[in-house]
Formats: C-alpha cells, sequence, structure tokens
C-alpha cells in the first residue's frame, strides 16, 4: 500500500513538473464579431492542446490598443512563442520589438505585421489568389469571352489596415482589368482605387453605407448593376442589405455578388439567391499548419513553408506558408462545406 502511495506521488509530481515545463502558445486574435476569427482561434486551441502545449487565446474586439496590451500581458506573462493575427497590421512595432528582445518567437496568423523585424514566418491563404478566383467568377458568370456587354460592376475591398485586403483587390482587379479596359465592364461610380473602396474595419454597416450611396447617386434610373465584387463576406453581407434597402429584389436584376470565408450567414445568402458565391478558407487547415509550424520552432527545427518572394513586411521577405483557398457557390457547398463536417446542416439551416 505504501509503495503504491509513494508511486502515485511520484507520479503527479512528475506530471506538476512536465505541465510546468509544458511551452506555452500565446495566441491574439483580432474579434469575435466575425466568425471566422471564432473558428480559428478554437481550432488552434484544440489542436496546440493536443500537442501537449498551454495556450493563452485572446480577443480583442477589434480594438487595436487593446490587442497590443493583451500581447504584453502575454509576453509579461513569460509566453514561450505569439501567434498573431494583427488588427492593424502596422501597429505592433513597439509591443513585438519586446517580444524579440526576449527572444519570443512571433508567427503572422493570416495578416502579415508590417514594419518589424520581429515577425519569424508567416502563415496565410493565397490571398491574392482569393482575389483571382472573384474576378474569374464574374467573367465566366457574364460570359464575357463572348457577351457583348457593358456590364455595370462596382467594388467593395476590405480593411485599409489589412495588407490582405490589398492582395484581394489587387488579384480580382487585375483579372477583371481586361474587360474594363475593353469597354465590357463599366464602373459607373468611378470608384477604382483602393483607399476609396476600402471598407474601415470591414464593418458590414460601413459597406452597406457607400452600397446605398453608390446606388443613390448612380443606380436610380435604368441604369443596371450587374455586379458588386465584395472581397468578403461581412462587406457582401453590406452590399446585399444595402440592395434590398434600396428596394431591389432577389432573382432578376440582382447583381452577382462575390465574397470570402463562406460564413454561416452568407452560405445562407447563397441559398436564398442574394449572394453568388464565396472563397472558402478552411480555417481547419491554416490552425493545423500554424501548430505544425509552432511545434518545428519550438523543436529548434525549421517549420515548411511554400514562398519566400511574396511577403515582404517593409523589413524583408517572410517566410510564409501558403494554403489554397477553394471557390464555393451552390455548385459544390454541400461537398465542401457540409460533407467535409466544417458546418451541420442545422448550422446552414437546412433540414
Ligand atoms: C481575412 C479574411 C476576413 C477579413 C475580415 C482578412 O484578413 O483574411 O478571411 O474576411 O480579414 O475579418
Amino acid at each position: 500500500m505504501k509503495k503504491l502511495v509513494a508511486l502515485v506521488i511520484a507520479f503527479i509530481m512528475l506530471m506538476s513538473v512536465a505541465s510546468a515545463y509544458a511551452a506555452t502558445v500565446g495566441v491574439a486574435m483580432p474579434t469575435q464579431s466575425l466568425q471566422r476569427w471564432n473558428q480559428d482561434g478554437a481550432n488552434m486551441k484544440a489542436k496546440l492542446e493536443e500537442a501537449g502545449y498551454e495556450v493563452d487565446l485572446q480577443y480583442a474586439d477589434n480594438d487595436v490598443a487593446k490587442q497590443v496590451s493583451q500581447i504584453e500581458n502575454m509576453i509579461a506573462n513569460g509566453v514561450d512563442i505569439l501567434v498573431v493575427a494583427s488588427i492593424d497590421g502596422g501597429a505592433l512595432g513597439t509591443v513585438l520589438a519586446d517580444a524579440k528582445a526576449m527572444e519570443i518567437p512571433v508567427i503572422a496568423y493570416d495578416r502579415l505585421i508590417m514594419q518589424t523585424d520581429a515577425v519569424s514566418y508567416y502563415a496565410t491563404f493565397d490571398n491574392y489568389m482569393v482575389g483571382t478566383i472573384q474576378g474569374q467568377y464574374v467573367i465566366d458568370n457574364l460570359d464575357l469571352e463572348n457577351a457583348e456587354g457593358p456590364f455595370n460592376i462596382e467594388f467593395i475591398a476590405g480593411a485599409p489596415d489589412d495588407n490582405n485586403a490589398r492582395y484581394f483587390f489587387q488579384g480580382a482587379w487585375d483579372t477583371v482589368k481586361p474587360y474594363i479596359d475593353n469597354g465590357k465592364l463599366v464602373c459607373v461610380s468611378g470608384q477604382t482605387d483602393f483607399e476609396t473602396i476600402a471598407t474601415q474595419s470591414w464593418s458590414t454597416e460601413k459597406a452597406q453605407q457607400r452600397m446605398e450611396n453608390i446606388i443613390s447617386s448612380n443606380y436610380t434610373g435604368d441604369t443596371k448593376l450587374d455586379v458588386v465584387l465584395c472581397s468578403n463576406d461581412s462587406t457582401a453581407n453590406g452590399a446585399t442589405n444595402g440592395l434590398l434597402g434600396a428596394g431591389f429584389q432577389p432573382g432578376e436584376g440582382w447583381p452577382i455578388i462575390t465574397g470570402q470565408d463562406c460564413d454561416i450567414v452568407s452560405v445562407k445568402n447563397m441559398l436564398a439567391g442574394t449572394q453568388s458565391m464565396s472563397v472558402f478558407k478552411d480555417t481547419r487547415t491554416l490552425a493545423n499548419k500554424v501548430v505544425e509550424m509552432v511545434d518545428a520552432i519550438l523543436k529548434g527545427e525549421q517549420p515548411e513553408v511554400n514562398d519566400t518572394e511574396t511577403y515582404d513586411n517593409g523589413t524583408g521577405i517572410i517566410p510564409t506558408y501558403l494554403c489554397a483557398p477553394v471557390f464555393a457557390d451552390l455548385s459544390n457547398y454541400k461537398e465542401l462545406l457540409l460533407d467535409s463536417g466544417y458546418y451541420t446542416s442545422e448550422q446552414l439551416g437546412i433540414k
């Protein structure tokens, strides 16, 4: 009996020593208001814990100062590595200089962190490709190769302080530009430069306001609106709300609306015929990749990267792992989102 008690005590002591040495990963996420970040955070936490790490997961309500202070606290609490999806990619230089001074490696998650040499690696989806998928969808659906046109198009892009937003728009713009140049696509509002079409905080309300203004200034008479090329689902929802508010009805005369993320609201909108497509970025894939990166870095190994050319954060190229985004619409959503276990039919409101 005594032996057994001694054994149990020894085991408990061993476990507590082991857990005292389990490395801690600080995960800083931008907001819980958008579905994808909740999934990113939850997936990463689960995978990291499965791999034996402790996790300090924080969301910052899209508030830059709050994110800075969360990261400061993580550093003060002695995290071993940081994974950061930034709100403002240019606002973390000072706090990450502290991380660097403490030799805490930093992985930029989904969004590149700019103007700091503290970032060791970047993992994301191919952001430019997201835009090309959206642009190609417009080309294919309007049959721009053969159709005479002209078709009218408007653009709603993402947050100006999110480095990704420019890549999404650039990918879409480069893809549709030949048809703007040959006159088959016309942007009636003339608003095509990134600063004008950007949406602060990717806000649905701000996108809606811009959509309303565009409609009232350009699309009140007989002028038909054929496409609203939105960079993601939250802005697509804003465009949809703006159109509905202005009296547009789904069906004939409703424009093509693009999106990104396959958020539940947007998949439901696809089913309802208001949003045409989205770009699926399986957050499980990205989270798994980042967990592999964390694991390699903490074991002193080289993490796998597949791009060492594209992402310069102002201090040099950041070695990157790019996951592949996938086209999604009603033709393939079941396979992508339901069969893969990403959503249940109940979540999408399908019986
Ligand atoms: C992400 C998108 C997301 C957007 C708004 C971007 O950085 O890559 O997936 O829709 O932020 O949160």
